[in-house]
């Protein structure tokens, strides 16, 4: 059992860049995957969220061209290559491909209708975030290309262009990629900050409100395991006409839900309201986003207390609701919870969209790898395949560096 590196994939994104190019590479870009400690399925009910950044991320190494065209590489698929006009990125937007280079070229399209004078350009890309693995590798994508092109440009990541990022990511995701999500994993890959979980209160939509959580692991001998079970439930989401199923369902059932308890998300629902409604889905996924959202703020409280108990009990029960309410979770998760928290972990819970993905576990530094062991040895029991674990310490959102 060993845990997963965050290498720095920016030299060898160098090296194939100016292989392809042919000229010298003059942005390195990176953009991290994020973990969500607590408030899941949240974001798209107006409700708040505390993600983490990893140090796991994409880099996006880019080198302006002249004559209007985009090619893009990624290192992670078999050096697959998609070129395309710049003037056909501009007309067909949310006829680009769907495959992962939808999200690169996507993000380019958004940011040149939000106004931003997007040149030709020769990107490679590569990542250590694990793909399809609830981690967010395609936010990463997206907001490590955007970043390599404000970089091009000369403009940091920071202030109204980190807004501008973040908001042309979530719309390639969107209405490019057609996946509708709910903005969270954007805003942290772009916000995150080394020793911090992001609180993002979307409240008021899609421009969340942010604060800053000191996370301070290390310091209190408290380490972040992450699983990835390696299981991903066919359950694919996406194009602007597919049926809803998966994590489009739960969104459908959920503005259901508010729709039956009149309110205009399920963030203003109350407890009351949402156990008088018939037995029944919009019941138990209102159920999930109501006291979900409490959690988040009880969740933020005990660390501040370094009540570790407390934290415990609510990533269990944040767990148990997502299986039972929310009904996103799946046998591989279940049994990486259990394991982990039979094994000494003070809480353990599913992260992301569910149906698959990782696992996050608050464990004791010194208990890591007995925890992991243990969820190694369940799945070997179980004749499962043996999940991933990464070992996270809160990072730095997006930016980029010349070269
Ligand atoms: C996915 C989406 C997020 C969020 C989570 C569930 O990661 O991209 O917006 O809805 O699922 O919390």
């Amino acid at each position: 059992m060993g845990f997963l590196a965050a290498l720095d994939r920016g030299p060898s994104a160098r090296a194939a860049l100016e292989a392809m190019s042919g000229a010298p590479a003059q942005v390195i870009a990176r953009a991290p995957g994020r973990v969500n400690l607590i408030g899941e399925h949240t974001d798209y009910n107006g409700g708040a969220v505390l993600p983490v950044a990893l140090p796991h991320a994409t880099w996006a190494v880019a080198a302006v061209r002249t004559d209007g065209r985009v090619r893009v590489r990624s290192l992670q698929r078999r050096h697959d290559e998609v070129a395309v006009e710049l003037p056909s990125v501009a007309a067909c937007g949310p006829g680009l491909s769907p495959t992962w280079a939808g999200y690169a070229v996507g993000v380019l399209w958004t940011l040149a209708r939000a106004g931003v004078p997007v040149p030709g350009l020769d990107l490679v890309v590569d990542s250590t975030v694990p793909l399809g693995a609830g981690l967010s590798s395609s936010a990463a994508l997206e907001c490590a290309v955007g970043a390599a092109v404000l970089g091009v440009l000369g403009r940091p990541v920071a202030g109204a262009d980190a807004d501008l990022l973040v908001d042309a990511a979530v719309a390639a995701e969107q209405q490019v990629v057609g996946a509708p999500t709910g903005g969270m994993d954007q805003a942290v890959a772009v916000h995150g900050r080394a020793g911090h979980a992001v609180h993002l209160d979307f409240a008021t939509g899609a421009a969340a409100a942010r604060r800053l959580v000191a996370l301070p692991l290390h310091e209190r001998g408290l380490a972040l395991l992450v699983t990835d079970t390696r299981v991903a439930h066919a359950l694919a989401d996406g194009g602007p006409d597919a049926e809803p199923v998966g994590y489009a369902a739960r969104r459908a059932d959920c503005e259901e839900a508010a729709r039956l308890l009149g309110v205009p998300s399920l963030r203003e629902a109350v407890p009351d309201a949402v156990e008088a409604l018939p037995d029944g889905r919009p019941r138990r996924r209102a159920r999930h986003v109501v006291s979900e959202t409490a959690r988040v703020a009880a969740f933020v409280a005990a660390l501040e207390r370094d009540d570790r108990r407390e934290l415990g009990r609510l990533l269990a029960g944040s767990h148990a609701s997502l299986r039972d309410d929310m009904e996103v979770s799946c046998p591989e998760l279940d049994l990486a919870v259990t394991a982990a928290t039979g094994a000494g972990a003070l809480g353990a819970r599913m992260t992301g969209g569910g149906f698959g993905g990782s696992t996050v576990a608050l464990v004791d530094e010194q208990s890591l790898g007995q925890v992991a062991a243990a969820v190694d040895e369940a799945f070997e029991r179980e004749g499962l395949a043996a999940p991933q674990h990464l070992v996270v310490e809160a990072s730095d959102g997006a930016s980029w560096s010349p070269v």
